[in-house]
């Protein structure tokens, strides 16, 4: 079995590419990564060595190359985590997202079709939905949801969703796709949430939370979210949706609250900043689907699941701080201000 994962360098690629060479030493992975600002070399660093790993520098939504290498290599699955993922970049510059979520998910599907009808995974987000409102715990997001997007970014993962059906119902091109919560874990990129606040109180700096922090997000830990997406591309339904989430809402100011606490520090240290534009409330997934189907259930609780995280962050520090110290500076102080 060849797999090509794209987007591998990322945080959710980068540990499937891991979970993928662990649980099954007979596969090939190639990873197809352009090495954004978000992908890291170094995350990959304890696999460059093995003979069933393939590293390969390039961009999703360029044909050419794309079409080579799936000359060079007989893939049997293709799954698709190459994305620009942060909201708050695509509110500042919304073309890239465009070019890379949705004509890369058409390139990559039209070299499927060209190279043998090849299985195709599309990673896509529970953002496509939407948002919830607070006072109504009772509604969940199904995958009937009607898309409903905010961002450009997730506007642009909604365009990619719809592109991939099409090409199920159009060229029937053996399609799945996944829409998950918001994960957590081992190399997430310290723009986000999770693991900014976490970099950041490690060192007493201020932790910037939008609004007034009662923004709602279903927390799952990325291996989970990695062992879903190996069920559904080994047993999923051909054509269908799966939900992917933890049941595990959370509001961000509890989030941070939690980290400071593990952490052993001043909530002093929170700081109000202006709120995200079209800030989405409330996320929460109905994973009812994927578990009749296929049986899936987090595994990790999230009082289990962020001491591992922050753990991680303590004794991979180089991981972290290297990013910090470069381009990504000039980011932080352009959106937070100086
Ligand atoms: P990430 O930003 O950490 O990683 C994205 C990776 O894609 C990087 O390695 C980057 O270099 C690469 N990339 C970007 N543009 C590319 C291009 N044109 N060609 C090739 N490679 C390119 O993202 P992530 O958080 O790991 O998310 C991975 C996928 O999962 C995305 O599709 C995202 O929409 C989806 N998703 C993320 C979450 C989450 O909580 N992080 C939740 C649900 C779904
Ligand atoms: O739901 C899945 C999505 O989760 C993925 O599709 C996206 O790729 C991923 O980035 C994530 O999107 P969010 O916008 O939910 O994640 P983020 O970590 O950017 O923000 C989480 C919440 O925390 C959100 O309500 C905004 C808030 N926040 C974020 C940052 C970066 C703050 O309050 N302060 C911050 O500095």
């Amino acid at each position: 079995m060849k797999i090509l994962v794209t987007g591998g360098a990322g945080f959710i690629g980068g540990n499937f590419v891991h979970y993928m060479l662990n649980k099954y030493p007979n596969y090939d992975i190639v990873c197809l990564d352009k090495l954004t600002y978000a992908g890291n070399l170094s995350t990959l660093k304890s696999v460059m060595d093995n003979p069933k790993f393939t590293f390969c520098k390039g961009d999703i939504a360029d044909k050419n190359y794309v079409d080579k290498l799936f000359c060079e290599h007989k893939f049997d699955i293709v799954v698709n985590f190459a994305a620009e993922s942060h909201v708050d970049r695509s509110i500042e510059n919304p073309q890239i997202f465009l070019i890379t979520n949705v004509v890369g998910t058409g390139v990559l599907m039209d070299c499927c079709r060209k190279h043998g009808n090849i299985r195709f995974h599309q990673v896509s987000t529970d953002e496509v939905y939407g948002d919830l409102p607070l006072d109504r715990p009772d509604l969940l997001f199904t995958e009937n949801t009607p898309i409903h997007t905010s961002s450009p970014y997730s506007s642009s993962k909604a365009g990619a969703d719809l592109l991939v059906l099409s090409y199920f119902r159009t060229f029937g091109l053996p399609v799945t796709i996944s829409r998950c919560s918001n994960n957590y874990g081992p190399y997430h990129f310290p723009e986000k949430l999770i693991p900014l606040m976490i970099t950041r109180a490690i060192y007493d700096k201020s932790l910037p939370v939008y609004g007034n922090g009662l923004n709602v997000r279903d927390w799952l830990y990325v291996e989970d979210h990695c062992r879903a997406i190996d069920l559904i591309i080994h047993n999923g339904k051909i054509g269908e949706v799966y939900n992917v989430g933890g049941h595990n809402e959370k509001s961000n100011i509890d989030i941070v609250k939690i980290i400071l606490k593990q952490l052993g520090k001043s909530e002093d240290l929170i700081t109000f900043v202006e709120d995200r534009k079209g800030h989405d409330m409330r996320y929460a997934i109905d994973p009812t689907k994927i578990y009749n189907d296929l049986g899936w259930l987090p595994e990790t609780k999230f009082e289990d699941g962020i001491k591992k995280t922050i753990e991680w962050y303590l004794e991979n520090q180089d991981w972290w701080k290297e990013i910090i110290s470069g381009e990504y500076k000039n980011y932080y102080d352009k959106m937070y201000g100086k």
